[in-house]
């Protein structure tokens, strides 16, 4: 381990790791601990637990579990030093570490840069003799010169060696040209820049960095639209276009739209709010980054189906993660990109207009469903009456529920009554389906769990505690590490992953380290096994660490051990049982 323990030891001082936690996930006190809705899988009761006394978190809803360094890397999809380097930045610490481990970070650095000078390179592009096609493309967009300039967008010569020339002449080796996703070789090994004759637009994080490029054909060239595949540096179901300004914006909600183009019109009319996805439909782990930004969501798709029906998909997702979602609709026109531009002068009060007229969830789907069946026959409202009825009955709201129930009333000319009773069936209906559900998840996880992180637990139950009664002790109680561990041998352990942990805890004390769980990472254990290791730690309380208590975890395990060894014994044909105790007695 590169990093010294006195170091980390510090960090985890500065950085509190329920103060970091709670930046992401409202926690509440329970006793000494806190308690909150898990980040990481989506939940409506609270398992996910922060324990502010040893430093750690842990779920028991999904297993996630760690340290401070453990939450960031999940939670922000940053690398070990990543972690670190954000949690020194937070508190003043200066960060160094060696060559090696440094390898990774100065790549993704590396990338960094390569992307910052290509976007350079396009925007220069753009405004020069070659770029002129593509400003007057951009001129009939409605797309101004600060837009222009704010946006950093570019243009890619129609030449397949523009940029990678340019690249290498700055210095720049071929490789990683190739690992930022710029350029390709060709079949003659000759390297081709992956993107040419296309209006660029650089994709940059919250931090600053340009990730990625969005390029959009001039010249009717398909795909339409190209992306960076995902590189070190850029995974695009991770991220979001223009979230960059977004982030600052003091706007209570984000504006959610389809294209780049969308969102660079939204921005020109002063709607600095507006995100858009990055040609993938919406995912989870970007919700889970607008969730951290804002509390409401306005979906502003596109008006064709392919575009509702994302919209249909988006709602449950952004409600399913305790999002509130509106939904703007753009009359007449596709996408909010083509109602701007012809709204001209008036673009931004006439969106203004939309934001003001955008319906709820709710009225929404009600809407759809509407539009959908023709209610003036009795056909229409029976299909209006029970798919509405459905609808509603996915209100966690009671007035909600009442006003719905009497705004379709009065559309179809039926009793309040009525449409509620069928409401109430659904509800019933759902309630059972969600329990079930809940059920099979919970049965999922526990058998999933006991199989995926330590596979010989079911089977060597009692075995399985002691190792990890004894693990929790040594990592809590530093005077008991030392005689625990000349006590017990590795080859006593029953199951492998403890023995595993067991063994890496003990190098790490062997090297006169503190076994902490952030230094198993360079153990090659996964997030789950560091979040099993996690639960194992917190698992602890004094009474464990009891002499006699420990006598037992031993002894449990030597019993253990002798019944294998009978097992064994029983495995072993007559004529070689002999040979085996005479080995057994060299030993
Ligand atoms: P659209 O096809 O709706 O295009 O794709 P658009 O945004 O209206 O584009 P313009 O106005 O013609 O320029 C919406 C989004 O889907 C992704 C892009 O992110 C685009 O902005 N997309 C589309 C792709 O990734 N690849 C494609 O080939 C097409
Ligand atoms: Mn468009």
């Amino acid at each position: 381990m590169i990093l010294s323990d006195d170091f980390i030891a510090e960090l985890k001082e500065k950085n509190d790791i329920s103060e970091i936690i709670s930046q992401y996930v409202d926690i509440q006190r329970k006793g000494r601990n806190m308690m909150g809705l898990c980040p990481f899988h989506a939940e409506r009761t609270p398992s996910f637990c922060v324990y502010p006394a040893s430093g750690s978190f842990y779920c028991f809803g999904c297993g996630a579990g760690g340290d401070v360094i453990t939450f960031l890397r999940l939670i922000e999809h940053y690398d070990y030093l990543e972690a670190v380097k954000s949690l020194c930045e937070r508190c003043g610490m200066n960060f160094s570490v060696s060559d090696e481990e440094n390898e990774l970070h100065k790549k993704k650095l590396l990338i960094y840069e390569i992307n910052r000078e290509s976007a350079r390179f396009y925007y220069k592009c753009l405004l020069s003799e070659k770029g002129k096609n593509a400003r007057d493309y951009l001129k009939n967009r409605g797309i101004n010169s600060s837009t222009i300039t704010h946006f950093g967008l570019g243009y890619s010569p129609n030449n397949r060696f523009s940029l990678v020339d340019y690249l290498k002449k700055r210095g720049y080796n071929e490789k990683d040209i190739i690992l930022s996703n710029l350029a390709f070789k060709s079949q003659n090994m000759r390297e081709l820049d992956r993107f040419y004759d296309r209006l660029m637009f650089p994709i940059i994080d919250v931090r600053g960095n340009v990730i990625a490029f969005g390029a959009r054909t001039l010249s009717g060239k398909q795909p339409k639209y190209l992306n960076t595949s995902d590189t070190l540096v850029f995974k695009k179901s991770n991220n979001l276009f223009a979230l960059n300004f977004a982030a600052k914006s003091s706007e209570k909600y984000i504006i959610l739209a389809e294209g780049y183009m969308d969102v660079i019109a939204l921005h020109q009319a002063g709607f600095t709010n507006a995100v858009a996805t990055l040609g993938t439909s919406l995912t989870n782990s970007q919700v889970k980054i607008i969730s951290r930004n804002c509390s409401e969501v306005m979906l502003a798709y596109d008006s064709d189906s392919p575009g509702q029906k994302a919209s249909q998909r988006a709602i449950s997702l952004l409600k399913a993660n305790g999002l509130k979602v509106k939904i703007i609709s753009i009359p007449h026109f596709k996408d909010p990109d083509e109602f701007l531009r012809s709204a001209g002068e008036n673009a931004s009060i006439k969106f203004e207009g939309l934001i003001k007229n955008s319906k709820n969830d709710l009225e929404y789907q009600l809407s759809d469903l509407k539009s959908k069946c023709n209610i003036s026959t009795s056909e229409g409202k029976v299909k209006y009456l029970t798919e509405g009825a459905k609808i509603l009955a996915n209100s966690a709201s009671e007035v909600e529920r009442e006003i719905y129930s009497m705004v379709m009333s009065s559309e179809i000319g039926v009793r309040k009554s009525t449409v509620l009773i069928q409401v109430e069936k659904y509800i019933k209906q759902n309630s059972y389906k969600i329990k079930s559900k809940e059920m099979k998840n919970i049965l999922k996880l526990t058998a999933a769990k006991s199989d995926e992180v330590n596979k010989q637990k079911q089977s060597n139950l009692r075995a399985a505690l002691a190792e990890e009664s004894l693990i929790a002790c040594i990592i809590n109680n530093r005077g008991l590490a030392n005689t625990i561990i000349s006590k017990v041998s590795s080859d006593l352990f029953v199951t492998e992953f403890n023995r595993k942990v067991f063994d890496s805890i003990k190098d790490i004390i062997s090297k006169g380290k503190n076994p902490e769980i952030s230094s198993l990472s360079c153990y090659e254990f996964s997030f789950k096994e560091i979040g099993r290791i996690t639960k194992i730690v917190c698992s602890y309380d004094k009474t464990m660490g009891r002499e006699e208590c420990i006598a037992e975890y031993i002894k449990i395990l030597e019993d253990e051990n002798k019944k294998k060894k009978f097992q064994e014994l029983s495995d072993i044909p007559a004529n070689e049982i002999k040979l085996y105790i005479e080995n057994l007695k060299g030993t």
